[in-house]
């Protein structure tokens, strides 16, 4: 026992200097990119597994649609990049294997669908990897559902908290199993700056800060303690603390809701909360994710790849709404509004007012294809 004790005290000792490090070279990083009058855009797009390729090509045919002329002019690029699918993950013996991985940071954006991470084992989520490996920092996510007054916006902390080490706890076999959680400052600072950037560029008014600092004393602390810092440079804007527990609570009390604006998490609360917002606007295949980084950004649908969807032979039944969401913030991020309110417009058009192809994600609705045909006919 003792020389397992040593050994994974020497573990630790590595994982510390490793994460100064990286707080380190975030500290020099670059905090975001503006696209405006770029001349080249390379935007990578990913199938991924499961549901993801029957999706991600419906929301290539509508990128192709929109982006016609700077397709034929060459100022935008549509680069497919194949591989990043759990087969050959398995077979490289990497989350996201090198090759992709060049390819990869070869793009300006990525559109990318979803992809199978293995329970247990060591086999990281090729998310986590790509967000870590390209410092996607800030997971941008909207919710909205206007009936309900609800407009809201997440970020969520990207790159830290449970997610850094995720893969590389500790383990005194049959005894105890131990992970570790990571706060930064410079990881902390630049995500509350995002969200209250944000929020000052778009007029809200709060940003709800939700941490179980109670708790998570240090990691969370330490958030709290630096987003109220960064808070104090935006005196326009209220910074409002809340604990996750209650926020969950509340996301689902109507007379709360409709007064939150702009919610800043730490990684993992992020990832509950966005999942429960979205369902509240329809279910997770109706939300899209923006993954932003200082040099590249990536967007993605929030769900999974429904293996079990695969599985009993639905698979074309999947709804691509997500992933198109997800396009729909990527023309916004490369600096083409028009194009985004486009998109936007004829999707609220398919889905919402005229609906004449209903996807139910089942045998039951249109094919995720048909719904692609009928949207391409309103761009
Ligand atoms: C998400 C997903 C990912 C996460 C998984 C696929 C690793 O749930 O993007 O929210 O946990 O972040
Ligand atoms: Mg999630």
């Amino acid at each position: 026992m003792d020389e397992l004790i040593r050994s994974a005290a020497a573990q630790f000792e590595t994982l510390l200097r490793e994460q100064l490090q990286r707080q380190e070279r975030m500290e020099k990083g670059a905090f975001t990119r503006d696209f405006k009058g770029a001349d080249r855009i390379v935007i990578g797009v990913i199938g991924g597994d499961g549901i993801g390729p029957v999706i991600v090509r419906e929301a290539k045919r509508a990128l192709e649609k929109l982006l016609g002329d700077e397709l034929a002019s060459g100022r935008v690029v549509l680069k497919e990049i194949e591989g990043l699918t759990l087969e050959n993950r398995m077979a490289c013996g990497q989350s996201v294997p090198d090759a992709v991985l060049a390819e990869i940071k070869s793009c300006d954006v990525l559109l990318k669908g979803p992809t199978t991470t293995p329970k247990g084992g060591t086999m990281e989520s090729a998310n986590v990897t790509l967000r870590r490996e390209l410092d996607l920092y800030a997971n941008v996510r909207p919710v909205t559902v206007p009936e309900e007054g609800i407009d809201w916006i997440f970020f969520r902390e990207n790159t830290e908290g449970e997610y850094a080490l995720g893969s590389r706890g500790i383990e005194l076999p049959g005894r105890l199993s131990m992970d570790f959680k990571v706060t930064t400052d410079a990881g902390t600072r630049r995500i509350a700056r995002a969200a209250f950037d944000y929020a000052r560029l778009n007029g809200k008014t709060k940003v709800a800060i939700v941490t179980k600092a109670n708790i998570m004393k240090k990691t969370d602390g330490m958030f709290s303690r630096i987003a109220h810092e960064v808070a104090a440079e935006y005196p326009e804007i209220t910074a409002e603390d809340w604990y996750v527990d209650i926020m969950a609570a509340n996301l689902v009390n109507p007379a709360v809701r409709g007064g939150l604006q702009v919610f800043l998490t730490p990684n993992l609360y992020g990832d509950i909360l966005t999942d429960e917002a979205a369902q509240l606007q329809g279910g997770v295949g109706t939300a899209g994710s923006a993954n932003i980084g200082g040099a590249c950004a990536m967007f993605e649908a929030i769900h999974g790849s429904a293996p079990r969807k695969i599985a009993n032979g639905e698979g074309d039944y999947a709804n691509p709404a997500s992933i198109l969401k997800a396009a729909e913030m990527l023309l916004r991020h490369i600096a083409m509004p028009d194009r985004a309110d486009r998109l936007a417009q004829a999707m609220r058009l398919c889905t919402e007012t005229e609906k004449r192809v209903v996807v139910t994600g089942h045998r039951d609705g249109a094919t995720c294809r048909a719904f692609g045909d009928y949207l391409l006919e309103k761009l």
